[in-house]
């Protein structure tokens, strides 16, 4: 089989051998970015590769605090890509995301609008937990991105549901607070995404569940429309 440099470099990686690049090769796609981070160019690589890479990452400091990485899990041609923060104490140790307690209302909300955890795809914007659950830092986020750009390139979902507030932000790249980002559609790229609640917000704040259901039917309308 033939390897172009960024699969080998993703192999390599995946293998934990150190790959020594020149300094002075500023488009090194292991290069240092403003944030510090060094972001994984996955755009190359194929579901199976993806998911070997994403489980030998050490490109930042969470992977020597982790119990494993968490890639995501469902149909990797689903309508439906639902984005999370990151996996909480459940999730490291189940390798899956969205498995604890606001797993268990993710689902249900998902059913709801007539989508069984099976059929839509889940990811989060960070592989790895954060230590206690604290915010993903901004070089995290950052060195993860090009696995969860790859995860949505090959998904093609038709409509991303971002949950939480840091899922939303990231993705959009904004500060804006959560209660002004949903209600409306917004769009990744070529693909319609719509902000919610996150399900472990609902379950101390159950009076929001309301606003939430109305953004799974916006989802689900935004989704149709989607349809070829
Ligand atoms: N919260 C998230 O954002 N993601 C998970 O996988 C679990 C909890």
């Amino acid at each position: 089989m033939q390897l172009n440099e960024s699969q080998r470099r993703a192999y390599l990686e995946a293998m934990g051998i150190d790959l020594w690049v020149p300094r002075d090769e500023d488009d090194s796609e292991l290069a240092m970015d403003s944030a510090g981070s060094q972001q994984a160019d996955a755009s190359a690589l194929g579901w199976d590769e993806l998911r070997d890479c994403v489980a030998g990452c050490s490109r930042c400091e969470l992977h020597s605090s982790r119990t494993q990485t968490v890639f995501g899990v469902g149909d990797p041609q689903a309508d439906w890509m639902i984005i999370g923060e990151a996996p909480g104490a459940e999730e490291d140790r189940r390798g899956e995301p969205f498995v604890g307690r606001a797993g268990k209302l993710l689902d249900e909300m998902l059913r709801a609008v007539g989508q069984g955890r099976s059929e839509v795809f889940i990811a989060n914007i960070l592989k790895c937990r954060p230590p206690n659950n604290r915010d993903p830092k901004p070089a995290e986020s950052a060195t993860c991105r090009g696995y969860l750009e790859r995860q949505i390139q090959l998904v093609q979902p038709r409509i991303i549901l971002a949950v939480g507030r840091i899922a939303a932000q990231l993705l959009l790249d904004t500060d804006t607070p959560v209660g002004r980002l949903r209600g409306k559609p917004h769009q990744l790229g070529a693909t319609p995404l719509v902000v919610t609640y996150h399900p472990a917000y609902l379950l101390r704040s159950p009076s929001q569940k309301r606003k939430t259901w109305e953004d799974l039917c916006l989802a689900r309308r935004v989704a149709a429309e989607a349809s070829p």
